[in-house]
């Protein structure tokens, strides 16, 4: 498992084919940081023309199907994923969780589906702003962790988590170093908890409003190995920024 810094832009519902010329860009810009391992994740419809556009940078889907194929209009299972050109797909987003009504037991189906069709993933965890207010951050995203992590043999090896705390995305909205530091040390004791030593290996990603200002300091807290960033992947120029942030950081 790399421990690269993992800069990871999600690009939701947004994309066009015009918008593979801001790919290439990321692209580019990419290949000038080779300490730094970089991916996109557009929509489906995009992902095998982005392979095809791009050389260095790790190309994925947003969600993928528990089956590998039948009668399920509109899903996308992991193998044609696979087939199109994904390398990972991200598993879990609170957008999925609270939009589609996705829990814990079916994020870890496709966490599982995916991986088996050879794909990596990034299971996304988080809590919601009342659950944070109350005091209860830690034990919810525990809970999440607990029901939703791939199990079995080697299922740590092509895995990243990605902490997304549901009132920071696209809000402007940070938590403070110090709490993002505290919840991915208590992320980390639980993946070593359920994978013994092959849990330090998993790559714990920040979410939610990072741009090219609070990287940086971001990207700094205990135990972050990364960022899954929405708003501010959808450009070359500020996706950039965040990678430039990561590469300084590892020096
Ligand atoms: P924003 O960076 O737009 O807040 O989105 C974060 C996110 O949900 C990435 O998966």
């Amino acid at each position: 498992m790399s421990s690269l810094p993992y800069i990871v832009g999600n690009w939701k519902m947004n994309g066009t084919r015009a918008m593979l010329a801001e790919a290439r860009a990321i692209d580019r810009a990419a290949s000038r940081f080779p300490g730094v391992q970089v991916a996109l994740a557009p929509p489906f419809t995009l992902v095998h023309a982005m392979r095809e556009a791009v050389q260095e940078i790790g190309v994925g889907g947003q969600d993928c199907h528990v089956q590998p194929g039948g009668a399920f209009t509109g899903d996308i299972s992991a193998p044609i994923l696979a087939d199109a050109g994904a390398d990972f797909t991200i598993v879990g987003h609170s957008e999925r969780r609270a939009l589609h009504g996705e829990g814990d037991a079916l994020v870890r189906d496709k966490a599982e589906a995916a991986q088996a069709a050879g794909l990596s993933v990034i299971l996304c965890v988080g809590e919601t702003e009342a659950e944070r207010d109350s005091g209860k951050a830690e034990a919810v995203v525990s809970g999440q962790l607990a029901g939703s992590l791939p199990r079995g043999d080697d299922a740590a090896v092509r895995l990243a988590v990605a902490y997304e705390p549901v009132w920071a995305i696209g809000t402007g909205r940070v938590p403070s170093v110090d709490d993002v530091g505290a919840m991915h040390r208590a992320i980390r004791a639980q993946l070593v908890a359920i994978y013994g030593d092959a849990g330090q290996g998993v790559r714990i990603l920040y979410g939610g409003s990072v741009n090219a200002g609070n990287a940086a300091e971001l990207l700094a807290a205990d135990e972050v190995g990364g960022a899954l960033v929405g708003g501010a992947s959808l450009t070359a120029e500020s996706f950039t920024a965040i990678i430039g942030a990561a590469a300084l950081e590892r020096d």
